[in-house]
């Protein structure tokens, strides 16, 4: 029997603890095609030209069937529209540009500095509860409730509901991996999934509708910039982007970084000797075991000549982000986890019209969280490496982080401040 493609090999869950041989190997072709028509594409100048190329399309329709039909869905059924993350412009533009107001500058741009001391408050209730214990899940224990709490606090969503919206997201993540079925599959449960957290964001629309408070959604209602506010509909979508977007991407920066920290202990005490390197090393962390692996939901609209071949019209894309990550072309010695990297233009955010609209908040919630585990943790030390991973090729993480450790240091005083009872939230 042949021997699968390099990109089939890639999604095959056996090689999710150590991808990067694959991508190695991946690279020595920039652009390759596979038998189902997808076309692949591994090195940094190649990738970075298709982000940013009109030609290349992220609305599901884009793509054509076998028999040169639209394959997929029409998703403009009645019920939850497709958000700016799956739009071409000039509607991206528009709704990525309403989201914006009530999220950062220039109308709001104190929301994510903002949140810097809460966010700080969290991590330190969530280190608290490690004490007594000698081993915790980094991703169950820490990893994942950070980044939920932020979000929710971001949305104006009650945490309770938790458990609820956790199912959806992990629904709907698990529509974003290539193995999980056909593409016409995987939107259609996306569909059914989005409906579902549609109605769910309908009852807080509601609510806020009525009491508008301090968060994104209350914010997109009442917006009275020029465009007015953002439609019902519109906003129903893009509260179920955010929630999705923020939960599990960040959930993996933040255990693959103590991954990384833990597999390089010189780094982990240099970071806590100079906190400042913690800048740098997120970025270098975003490089080097970037959360978002590839992104295989683009099509061309037009032929597109790159890395010598024409992709077709119509064709759909795989862009291996983590593969340009490591490209020698664009990064010296791109093995190495240097946390002081000084020329750092990662793919890890994408680039473009849709680079990663939560990017700040993605940032402030790994150099808040890092430098806390690295310094409270007494002697931490990996139980399993690698750690079991959760298969999805795409959102690459691990499914556990086990870590043993001697002890708790204190929150420093900085910590204890932001959990102070007077302090306001
Ligand atoms: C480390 C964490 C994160 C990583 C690595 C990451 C990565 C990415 C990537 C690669 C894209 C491009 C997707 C595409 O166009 O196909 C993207 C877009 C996006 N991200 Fe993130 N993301 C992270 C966290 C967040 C958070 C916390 C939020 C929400 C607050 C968020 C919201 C979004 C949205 C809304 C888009 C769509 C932007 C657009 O289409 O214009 N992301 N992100």
């Amino acid at each position: 029997m042949a021997q699968p493609s390099i990109y089939r090999q890639l999604l095959d869950p056996a090689n999710r603890a150590d991808p990067y041989p694959l991508y190695a190997e991946l690279r020595k072709t920039p652009v390759t095609r596979e038998d189902d028509g997808t076309y692949v594409v591994s090195t940094y100048n190649e990738i970075f030209a298709l982000m940013h190329d009109p030609r290349v399309s992220s609305d599901p329709r884009s793509r054509l069937g076998k028999a040169g039909a639209a394959a997929a869905p029409d998703q403009e059924q009645p019920g939850v529209p497709l958000a700016f993350i799956s739009r071409d412009p000039p509607e991206h533009d528009r709704l990525r540009e309403l989201a914006m107001r009530p999220f950062g500058p220039p109308c709001t741009p104190g929301r994510i500095d903002g949140m810097r001391p809460w966010l700080a408050e969290i991590g330190t209730g969530l280190i608290d509860k490690f004490a007594g214990k000698n081993r915790v899940d980094i991703v169950q224990d820490f990893a994942y409730p950070l980044p939920v709490t932020a979000i929710c606090k971001l949305l104006g969503v009650p945490l309770e509901d938790q458990p609820r919206f956790r199912r959806w997201a992990d629904a709907i993540i698990e529509t974003v991996d290539p193995t999980t079925g056909t593409f016409e599959q995987r939107m259609r449960k996306k569909d059914e999934v989005q409906a579902e957290l549609g109605q769910y964001f309908s009852h807080i629309v509601d609510t806020r509708s009525r009491q508008p408070g301090d968060d994104l959604i209350s914010g997109l209602l009442t917006d009275q910039g020029p465009h007015g506010p953002m439609s019902r509909e519109d906003i129903l979508a893009t509260a179920n982007l955010l929630l999705v977007a923020g939960h599990e991407t960040t959930v993996n920066l933040i255990s693959n970084g103590m991954l990384t920290l833990l597999r390089n202990p010189t780094v982990l005490d240099r970071l806590n000797r100079e906190p400042g390197l913690i800048i740098t090393l997120v970025e270098e962390l975003l490089r080097y075991e970037p959360p978002v692996q590839m992104r295989t939901n683009r099509a061309t609209v037009a032929d597109i000549d790159i890395g010598g071949t024409t992709i077709p019209r119509g064709a759909p894309l795989a862009l291996v982000i983590a593969a340009g990550n490591r490209d020698s072309s664009q990064f010296a010695d791109p093995d190495r986890f240097d946390p002081a990297r000084a020329s750092n233009r990662h793919l890890g955010f994408f680039g473009g019209i849709h680079y990663c609209f939560g990017a700040p908040l993605a940032r402030t919630e790994a150099q808040v969280a890092l430098p806390q585990l690295a310094r409270r943790l007494i002697n931490p030390r990996l139980v399993a490496d690698p750690p079991p991973y959760r298969p999805n090729p795409e959102l690459r993480g691990p499914r556990h982080l086990f870590v043993e450790y001697d002890g708790l240091a204190p929150a420093t005083q900085e910590e204890v401040a932001a959990v102070s009872p007077g302090r306001s939230t």
